[in-house]
């Protein structure tokens, strides 16, 4: 979604910005735009495309020390230059995240103000009317105190003002950070913005004022000046960098092997460690998994295994309609919010939600300090860096991760898994980075090659790989666009089979072996109506047949982690797939990374 930096400093502002805006692209945008001040005038550029559109229209021999940039993802009012940020009215230019949603109430107030608007976006109305109560209030913090009560929605806003030399910043429920450097200080949407110049930050909370100077950085909370903990981020620059990759997807699925064996040292040193890191679940009957997109896939596998190994009831349920739903919580319902982003809006309000009601909060996420890591009751981080593909992978895989932590643990908790069964099942985890490698250098490039024309690829599975279908489907159509749906093999004949014809590619995974036969009838049903089969099988279960006419045969491990080495064809077939067919991988059309609006 849409991304901010802001720079004062030193350094020639345009390039500084225009870098950060680079680190932005991954989030998916569709124009982008820089305001700077030089000799106390306000400049603009914007563009419509990629940032080297932006770089073409750019007179990198102006000098300013102060600016911000950003990266829209359109929301309100199509992708032209008039809508795209930053947007200047009065004395006030600024780049906006979020959504004013009153925006239509303002903007009628304004019309009345006689205010001249040219763009349908709400940032300009929010723009605005920033700048009506700024010429009355000729003093910045006393409007940016008073919009907290006007606006409703969410908002990043990155604001200059004429004729002073401050950058300010205020946000609701959007993130934003204040990074700090030498003799120069910066401000954005997220971490790789500044990873390159900085790694000393503060995360700026709802409602708080930041005014920045190149060697100064103040921050307001109702009008009183507050210290913050100055945080360091434990990323490392490695992880934001290509580093020989031809993509970003495919250098993210190479690291995760390594990442899973980290994860397992940190969590799995012994049963103690294990316990030690975990809330208490034996206080809870039912658990409800909230998430949207992969992490909601990562979501259903985590139902299986909970439901496994620890006999406990759990709900998966999609953020945008949870949030919606009746919801019947008891004091013994746990919910576990996934999120790689921890900002996502949908999953952020569920959580808020859960709150509401007191019920007990469990976050998976990545980013750390995000709006979710913070605001649950817990949170575990899965460690894995920058995740700059918009598509996620390893996110993903660490999140399933996580989640057979979450069930070993609450197994042992509830005494269905003794000492010497954790022992054994350690030593899968031990051998699961060496079982993932080898998938991760599996060439795939033949089958990809045999079915990146076709039009329509279905994923076939039953229950725990069913839910790793749906991943599957989901990472094939996000950066191939090729149509394709995830159906639970068994209910194929009550509908959809009708659309499988004469070499419709069909991807099979069969790990689970309690249901070996009837996922095996299943694939002979649409072998039979000429669908083109690709076969993802555990080895313990291989057979010769002639129902298939691809085959990728899995190492086995243990039914907690199968799913993390059979996920990785699937990633690396939608990868080859789209490379086939010439597409932007990292940056498929229409997404964005982090969705922080409903
Ligand atoms: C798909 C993908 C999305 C995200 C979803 C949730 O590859 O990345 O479906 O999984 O938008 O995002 P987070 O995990 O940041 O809440």
């Amino acid at each position: 979604m849409c991304g901010i930096i802001g720079y004062i400093g030193k350094n020639n502002a345009l390039k500084v910005i225009t870098d950060g805006l680079k680190q932005l692209e991954y989030r998916g945008y569709d124009s982008a735009g820089i305001a700077i001040k030089n000799n106390n005038e306000i400049k603009i550029f914007k563009s419509v495309g990629k940032i080297k559109e932006l770089e073409k229209k750019i007179d990198y021999t102006i000098q300013s020390d102060i600016g911000i940039g950003h990266t829209r993802w359109a929301t309100h009012g199509s992708v032209n230059i008039t809508n795209s940020h930053p947007h200047k009215v009065g004395s006030i230019t600024l780049v906006h995240n979020g959504i004013i949603e009153n925006y239509e109430q303002l903007k009628q107030e304004l019309i009345k103000k006689n205010y001249q608007l040219k763009s349908d976006t709400d940032t300009e109305i929010a723009c605005g009317y920033i700048d009506y109560l700024y010429q009355k209030d000729k003093n910045i913090i006393t409007t940016l105190n008073k919009i907290k009560d006007i606006f409703k929605g969410s908002y990043a806003f990155a604001i200059l003002v004429d004729n002073d030399n401050y950058l300010y910043a205020t946000r609701k429920d959007s993130p934003l950070i204040i990074a700090k450097g030498e003799n120069e200080n910066y401000l954005a949407s997220d971490v790789p913005a500044i990873l390159k110049y900085t790694n000393q930050y503060y995360l700026l909370d709802n409602y708080e004022i930041a005014i920045l100077e190149k060697d100064n950085i103040k921050i307001l909370k109702d009008n009183k000046e507050i210290k913050k903990e100055l945080l360091t981020f434990n990323y490392n620059i490695e992880t934001s960098l290509k580093n020989g990759y031809d993509h970003f997807m495919l250098k993210e699925i190479n690291e995760q092997d390594k990442l899973v064996e980290s994860l397992i040292n940190i969590y799995l040193q012994d049963k103690k460690t294990l316990l030690n890191k975990m809330p208490d679940f034996k206080k809870y009957n039912q658990i409800h998994i909230v998430a949207c997109g992969s992490a909601y896939h990562a979501g259903l596998v985590g139902k299986y295994l909970i439901e496994k190994y620890a006999n406990t009831k759990v709900y998966v349920e999609v953020a945008s309609e949870y949030r919606y739903n009746k919801l019947f919580f008891d004091k013994k319902t746990l919910v576990i919010i996934i999120s790689q982003s921890g900002e996502t809006a949908d999953s952020l309000a569920s959580l808020r939600i859960a709150k509401e009601n007191k019920i007990d909060t469990l976050a998976i996420v990545n980013v750390y300090g995000s709006s979710i890591a913070r605001e649950a009751s817990k949170t575990l981080y899965i460690n894995a860096g920058c995740e700059i593909a918009v598509a996620t992978t390893k996110a993903y895989t660490l999140q399933l991760l996580m989640l057979s932590f979450i069930a070993l643990a609450m197994g042992i908790q509830k005494e269905l898994i003794d000492d010497s069964s954790f022992e054994d099942i350690k030593k899968y985890y031990t051998k699961l980075p060496q079982l993932m490698h080898n998938e991760i250098k599996r060439d795939l490039k033949n089958i990809a090659k045999n079915i990146y024309k076709k039009n329509n690829i279905f994923f076939i599975g039953r229950g725990i790989d069913y839910a790793l279908s749906l991943e599957g489907s989901l990472k094939l159509k996000e950066i191939s666009y090729i149509h394709s749906e995830a159906y639970p093999a068994g209910e194929l004949k009550h509908g959809t089979i009708s659309l499988i014809e004469k070499n419709t590619p069909v991807i099979a995974i069969v790990t689970d072996e309690n249901i070996y036969e009837k996922t095996i009838s299943n694939i002979k049903e649409v072998a039979s109506r000429g669908a083109y089969v690709i076969l993802i099988i555990s080895k313990h279960l291989d057979k010769d047949g002639d129902f298939y006419n691809e085959k990728i045969v899995i190492e086995n491990t243990n039914s907690l982690i199968n799913s993390l080495t059979a996920i990785i064809p699937l990633q690396l077939l939608a990868y080859n797939i789209a490379l086939l067919k010439g597409c932007d991988i990292d940056k498929p059309r229409n997404l964005a990374k982090s969705v922080t609006v409903e």
